[in-house]
């Protein structure tokens, strides 16, 4: 269930229709680099296949046996993990480490990504840098100790020490997520310390990218007010219903603030609708504006937007 639900906001983070900036396609055949950019912005990979669906598609020079099964199709997961929050992520395919999906096919790598509005930090090893979102809240989009090019951090550094381009520390999402997500700063240090080492004998750094959030709650029959200043509304995530009996309870009684399972699956799209672009904008919480999701529940208005 925690698992579900952190997976939701995530979606619901990367689907926010105003942080994209544009969507890119990307097919690389299988043994050559995939290089993903973001003239603007940071990479979020929407979906990443290995496989042929095509016969067309990476077929120079290969015999028709192998390029004839169209049916060949891994959804990848480690182009996400390596690429998500840089500004551009280059790979050798092979060192990924997907299993084979259809043995004696030439199979290439499709990569759908949009490129996010973010914050992005690089920190060589032994640095410290503070995140910092003024009076607004951190999430983080991606974060990894090691290396993943030769030339970040590499000044003055002998070429062996650097070499090593495929060095990852598995627990840094996690680790940098736990110690800062929510905060408004947040101290980081490029440490094998904190992430334990990943490659012995590489000169490392870790990257973070992040946004900075606000979150409001409105209780039923009141009205939210958003305000970016100069800037324009985002929406991140949002919610009319009710998934705690602590948040807008006082002098309730218990049957109205019982139910602990109260969505409304439209929310982000109708706020979007009526806030996306606008420097300030208002939304009532009410019925009217969003239908009654649970009805008998007093209910409320949570909004997670950023100014972009
Ligand atoms: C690549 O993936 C996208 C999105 O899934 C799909 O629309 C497109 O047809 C694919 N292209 C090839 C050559 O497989």
């Amino acid at each position: 269930m925690m698992l579900f639900l952190k997976l939701s906001l995530l979606t619901l983070i990367i689907s926010a229709p105003g942080l994209i900036v544009s969507r890119e396609n990307m097919i690389t055949c299988y043994s050559h680099v995939q290089r993903l950019t973001c003239e603007t912005g940071l990479i979020k990979v929407k979906s990443s296949v290995y496989g042929r669906t095509n016969s067309i598609t990476c077929n120079t020079n290969r015999p028709s046996s192998e390029v004839t099964n169209t049916n060949c199709a891994l959804r990848i997961t480690t182009i996400a993990d390596r690429c998500n929050g840089l500004k551009e992520c280059e790979l050798k395919t092979e060192l990924l480490g997907n299993p084979d999906p259809c043995y004696g096919t030439y199979k290439y790598y499709n990569t759908t990504y949009d490129c996010i509005n973010g914050h992005f930090v690089v920190i060589c090893e032994q640095g410290y840098s503070t995140l910092d979102c003024g009076s607004d809240s951190i999430e983080i989009i991606n974060a990894n100790y090691g290396r993943g090019n030769s030339r970040t951090c590499s000044n003055g550094i002998p070429s062996f020490q650097t070499q090593n381009t495929n060095c990852y520390a598995p627990n840094t999402l996690s680790t940098v997520a736990a110690m800062c997500k929510g905060k408004k700063t947040c101290t980081v240090e490029a440490s094998n310390t904190i992430f334990n080492d990943p490659c012995v004998g590489t000169v490392k750094y870790l990257t973070v990218s992040y946004i900075c959030t606000r979150e409001i709650v409105t209780c039923e029959s009141s009205t939210a007010t958003l305000n970016c200043g100069a800037h324009r509304i985002n929406i991140i995530s949002a919610n009319y219903g009710r998934t705690d009996s602590t948040t807008c309870s006082s002098g309730r009684p218990a049957s109205q603030i019982s139910n602990k399972n109260c969505y409304t699956p439209d929310a982000l799209n109708k706020i979007a609708a009526r806030c996306e672009g606008q420097s300030s904008c208002e939304v009532p919480a009410t019925n009217v504006v969003f239908s009654d999701p649970c009805y008998g529940t007093y209910k409320y208005l949570t909004i997670v937007y950023s100014c972009v």
